[in-house]
């Protein structure tokens, strides 16, 4: 997830450009950079945050009335100056910036070195530049349709040429590209609050679109070349919400942006039939066949990410699989020796007890490979592997599509271990590709239920306790679901093995009492059944989060919050999106700050 800017129109178009990136700033900082058209194409870029790109332009100053700008999350290469966007091909008169990932960038590579190409960064950014200046015959946008032509992945592509100045060609297959129509200028952003202060006026482009844009405005095409009449969207939006692309907190944007998280998670990686490609991941498969363990670590969500690793490598791995906290590990004086492979896993890379727990693990012969979100972090530098979630940054203090985007790295991995070690067949491997790839719709058609847990809010809200129940991995999701309502409603609540209520905590269910369950395992579904029964006789109110199949849960819950139905596995990744917004609710309703929750921080780099 990167930021997006370009500029057409009578004004300078560094200040706009970097003022729109600041904007965007939110969507990725390792680093950034600006190109302006004045004659020739003028690239200026810095390592960091947008700070150290003006500071750059104060010495290195440039003007022209055309440019690109682009914020970066790191994805192909390390945050560096070389690997910041724009680029350029080598002649300098094609530049490119863009958002997303070219996931067969490394076979174009390759047959561009082969043919002499000499590049100058890690990106995949690059072979695009390359690629449309060796198809430019005199007409950029068809350079540009070519150039998509060979390009598989999920992506915004924004690029200018000084063979055409006045004019920047921009394409978008999944990743968000908007136009901002001002009076005798035109802008280009990946998102709206970049531009808003400017103009009003919008064209959102679709997927498989392009757009060409000058200083007097807009053509939308398709792909092919169709012209389409996009229509004019005015935007009253008040500058707060403007920053959350509209959404009153942030935590509700990130919830809604997991569709797209779990698209640029899998993106490159993961083929129809289930053969998985990780590219910081080295370990070979005599390694993986050696392998007498998995240890996972990791704190707060992350753990609970960790809780379904610990599921998915016993059941798809059948092999020994531990998920401990980091801050216990750490001190346990664990027995972990060199054929165990440890995971640990965190959104910042940055959390000390992931860290130390982490360190212990490598010292002990253990491999380490790290599930992070960011690129260059103290964890992705200390592991021997890194499988990079590409969440994009994640504001809310309460973790949302970073989760997620944990959760699909970690089906990736068991799909990897399990085709090494044999225990993964082709027909099995497929049939977990096919859901994995139909879950960004699953996640879409759950976030349309939003009025459903509005209404369960409503019914919990001034409860005094809550409890989350689940078997399996209803239970790890039950973990996350009430780690959501309690960190941002500040409500008392619980999670536990449904199978465990009658061990004690049945004793606080009186009347009215919420107990949530969570219910997609059916090998237990009869067993939660029964616990369901044991809340519901004292007088418990049930909600319940079912496949939209179950027909059974209608007959014992008094709110049934629905997903799609899927296979059991992978049911985790819908099943959390409404007690995701279950939380988000219950925390509006009581007038709390969502985004920052009192007391917690969203990277605890203390003990
Ligand atoms: C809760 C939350 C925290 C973090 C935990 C670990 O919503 O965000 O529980 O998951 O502090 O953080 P990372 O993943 O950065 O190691």
């Amino acid at each position: 997830m990167c930021g997006i800017m370009g500029y057409v129109g009578p004004q300078d178009a560094g200040p706009i450009l970097v003022d729109g990136l600041r904007r965007l700033e939110y969507r990725g900082y390792d680093s950034a950079g600006i190109a302006v058209t004045n004659g020739s194409i003028h690239v200026r870029k810095a390592q960091g945050k947008i700070v150290n790109l003006e500071a750059l332009l104060k010495r290195e100053p440039l003007s022209g009335s055309v440019g690109i700008g682009h914020t970066r999350w790191a994805t192909h290469g390390a945050p560096s100056d070389a690997n910041a966007h724009p680029h350029t091909d080598p002649t300098g008169e094609f530049v490119v910036v863009h958002n997303g990932i070219i996931e067969n960038y490394q076979s174009l590579k390759d047959q561009l070195a082969a043919a002499g190409a000499v590049f100058t960064s890690e990106t995949d950014t690059e072979v695009l530049a390359h690629i449309i200046a060796r198809e430019y015959d005199g007409d950029l946008v068809e350079a540009v349709r070519s150039t998509v032509a060979v390009c598989e992945g999920a992506y915004a592509m924004v690029v200018m040429s000084k063979k055409e100045p006045g004019k920047i060609v921009a394409v978008r297959k999944i990743s968000p590209l908007v136009v901002g129509l001002g009076d005798g200028e035109t802008y280009l952003a990946s998102d709206i609050p970049a531009v808003l202060h400017r103009t009003r006026d919008f064209m959102i482009i679709e997927d498989d679109e392009m757009v060409i844009v000058t200083s007097e405005g807009a053509t939308v095409k398709t792909i092919e070349g169709t012209e389409i009449d996009r229509e004019v969207l005015h935007i009253d939006w008040d500058s707060a919400r403007a920053e959350k692309g509209g959404y009153d907190h942030f935590m509700l944007k990130e919830i809604y942006e997991q569709p797209s998280v779990v698209t640029e998670t899998l993106a490159g990686r993961l083929d129809e039939d289930g053969t998985v490609w990780l590219e910081d991941v080295a370990f070979d498969d005599d390694y993986v066949r050696s392998l007498d363990r998995v240890w996972i670590t990791a704190c707060g969500t992350a753990f609970h990410a960790g809780l379904i690793g610990q599921e998915i490598f016993r059941r798809v791995l059948r092999l020994p699989s531990n998920v401990e906290y980091a801050h216990e590990l750490r001190y346990a004086d664990p027995i972990i020796g060199p054929n165990e492979l440890t995971i640990a896993i965190s959104q910042s890379g940055e959390t000390a007890d992931t860290l130390a727990a982490a360190r212990q693990a490598g010292e002990s012969g253990s491999r380490m490979l790290a599930i992070t979100n960011v690129v260059g972090s103290t964890l992705s530098r200390y592991a021997d592997d890194v499988l990079y979630t590409r969440a994009g940054p994640e504001i809310s203090v309460a973790s949302t599509k970073a989760y997620m985007a944990m959760l699909i790295a970690q089906y990736l991995l068991a799909l990897r271990l399990g085709s090494a070690r044999g225990t993964v067949d082709k027909e099995l491997a497929t049939r977990i590709a096919h859901g994995l790839h139909r879950m960004p719709a699953a996640i879409e058609k759950t976030l349309a239920a939003e009025p459903d847990t509005i209404r369960a809010a409503e019914e919990i809200k001034d409860a005094d306790d809550v409890y989350f129940i689940g078997r399996g991995l209803d239970y790890a999701i039950a973990m996350e679901g009430s780690l959501k309502l309690k960190e941002i409603s500040y409500l008392h609540s619980e999670a536990m093995p449904a199978g465990e209520l009658k061990h004690g905590t049945l004793a606080l269910i009186t009347d009215g009492v919420p107990v949530i369950v969570i219910l997609t395992q059916r090998s237990v579904y009869d067993k939660t059944i029964s616990a369901v029964q044991e809340v519901k006789a004292r007088g418990g109110k049930i909600i319940a989060v079912a496949y939209d199949t179950d027909e059974e849960i209608a007959k014992h819950a008094d709110t049934v919050l629905r997903i799609p139905d899927m296979p059991d596995l992978l049911a985790p990744v819908a099943a959390v999106v409404p007690l995701q917004l279950l939380a988000y609710h219950v925390a509006r309703m009581r007038g709390h700050d969502i985004d920052q929750p009192r007391n917690l921080a969203k990277s605890v780099t203390v003990e």
